[in-house]
């Protein structure tokens, strides 16, 4: 008998080399190259078999409506585009013990309470495990078959036999083909493992959902390369030490990827969030305080309320400190540097901290403002009142650009009880529209003009 064939492959990225490389030249990771058996059958000749068609015009080509069904969770939902859609495979991926198995647990439940039938394999706890856990869930339903198996040609085979309407696979990485050699997790593993189970979700038009665990450099493959062979992808985050979750929507052909779902991770299971400005606001001061501001952004399609802190001080260190938690670090370097040529604020020997709170990462121009606040606020030793909301865009100028959503933001504020927002003049808004107090800016200048208070 021969010898088996191997290739080297990254375990973060899934680029193949003929031998070991110490870093990736696709992602740059270093250290993750694995030597892999190469299998016999290219693994995804099977599948290419589902996507086997003549060519056609498309203006005779034939559309059946996508079918969506609910989750129960109303979050849920809108991060998938309005429900799950019957045959698609999902991809629902998070670090481990985020809540992932808690979440699908409580779908699956609702679904079977529904007439759903749904074959949920978990390849990681124990079918006493997940009862337990569904038990305190409050879950019972008789149309959802627990499953504790590692093998896929068993998973394929039950899935045949029962046809059900949803299948769970949890976690991927656990789950490994007699196909391949190598250890469960690994690349090869992983790519096998999913094209089998797009060939059921495309041939048997079963939904499928599989749990990815994101791992850290150097561990086991993460999810990387199952991102381009599903058709939705969504990221469970959230800090383990809070309780609530963010569900966000990384990919989405049958969607789009700006929604993200809020959930409160409590004794009895996820429970959603329906207003996330609340949960953002609820340990703020009432008090107004130099350093801090609230600034209305953007989630999706959702406007969010929350507190961004800034403080400034002298530095101990030969150059000083610039952190940014929350945002862009870059963007936060421009503010600093605009403030100090446009404000002539001086910040050369000063340490600058700021940070989001609530772990959330915004990536939208409009916090500018909120930022540029937070530090001149704490750096002169003066305040925003607390019942003022800041949002809008700086330019290198100082000046204030418009952003989008704008109507969304100030009623988000209204609603929240505050009493004025600044927002950018060119936005070119009616304000007696509002019952709120508008104020419009166009340098940053005016907003400290229109908004800073003494102590
Ligand atoms: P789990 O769903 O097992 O995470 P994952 O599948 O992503 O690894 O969730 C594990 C954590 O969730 C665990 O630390 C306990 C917590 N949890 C609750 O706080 N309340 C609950 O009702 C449940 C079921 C879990
Ligand atoms: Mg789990």
């Amino acid at each position: 008998m021969g010898k088996a064939k191997t290739k080297w492959i990254c375990q973060s990225c899934g680029a193949e080399a003929p031998k070991s490389l110490g870093k990736c030249p696709d992602c740059g990771a270093w250290g993750s190259f694995v030597e892999e058996v190469v299998a016999q059958s290219s693994p995804s000749a099977e599948v290419l078999g589902v996507f086997n068609s003549v060519p056609c015009k498309i203006n005779e080509i034939e559309i059946s409506n996508e079918f969506r069904f609910p989750t129960g969770m109303e979050e849920f939902d809108r991060v998938l585009g309005g429900g799950i859609v019957q045959g698609s495979i999902i991809l629902l991926a998070g670090d481990p013990g985020i809540g992932k198995s808690t979440l699908l647990l409580q779908t699956t439940g609702f679904l079977s309470g529904n007439g759903k039938k749904v074959l949920y394999v978990s390849a990681e706890e124990s079918t006493s495990q997940i009862k337990l856990r569904a038990q305190r869930l409050g879950i019972n339903a008789g149309n959802l078959y627990l499953f504790t198996q590692t093998n896929l040609e068993q998973i394929k085979q039950t899935a045949d036999e029962m046809s059900p309407d949803l299948l769970v696979i949890d976690s991927i990485q656990a789950v490994y083909s007699n196909a391949i050699s190598s250890s469960p997790g690994s690349v090869s593993q992983i790519r096998e493992c999913t094209n089998a189970l797009l060939e059921i979700a495309k041939n048997k038009n079963i939904t499928v959902i599989v749990v990815g665990h994101v791992t850290k450099e150097g561990s086991i493959a993460g999810p990387k390369v199952l991102e381009h062979m599903v058709d939705t992808v969504i990221h469970f985050e959230g800090d383990r030490y809070k309780s609530y979750r963010i569900l966000r929507c990384m990919k989405n052909r049958f969607g789009t990827t700006n929604e993200v779902g809020v959930f409160n991770m409590c004794d009895c299971g996820l429970v959603e969030v329906a207003n996330p400005s609340e949960l953002f606001l609820q340990e703020r001061s009432k008090n107004a305080i130099p350093g801090s501001v609230i600034i209305a952004t953007n989630e999706g399609s959702r406007p969010v309320l929350t507190e961004i802190q800034g403080l400034v001080g002298s530095t101990t260190y030969p150059s000083p400190r610039r952190v940014s938690n929350g945002i862009d670090y870059n963007r936060f370097l421009m503010i600093i540097a605009v403030l100090e040529k446009r404000l002539g604020l001086n910040l050369s020997k000063q340490d600058v901290y700021v940070n989001v709170i609530g772990g959330l990462e915004i990536d939208e121009p409009a916090v500018d403002l909120g930022v540029a606040l937070a530090i001149a606020t704490c750096a002169r030793d003066v305040f925003v009142p607390a019942d003022t909301v800041i949002t809008g865009e700086i330019g290198l100028s100082g000046e204030i650009r418009a952003v989008n959503n704008i109507e969304k933001r100030i009623k988000e504020a209204q609603k929240l009880g505050f009493k004025r927002i600044i927002v950018p003049k060119n936005n070119l808004l009616k304000k007696e529209n509002y019952d709120i107090e508008v104020v419009e800016v166009s340098k940053v200048m005016d907003a400290i003009s229109a908004c800073v208070q003494k102590q």
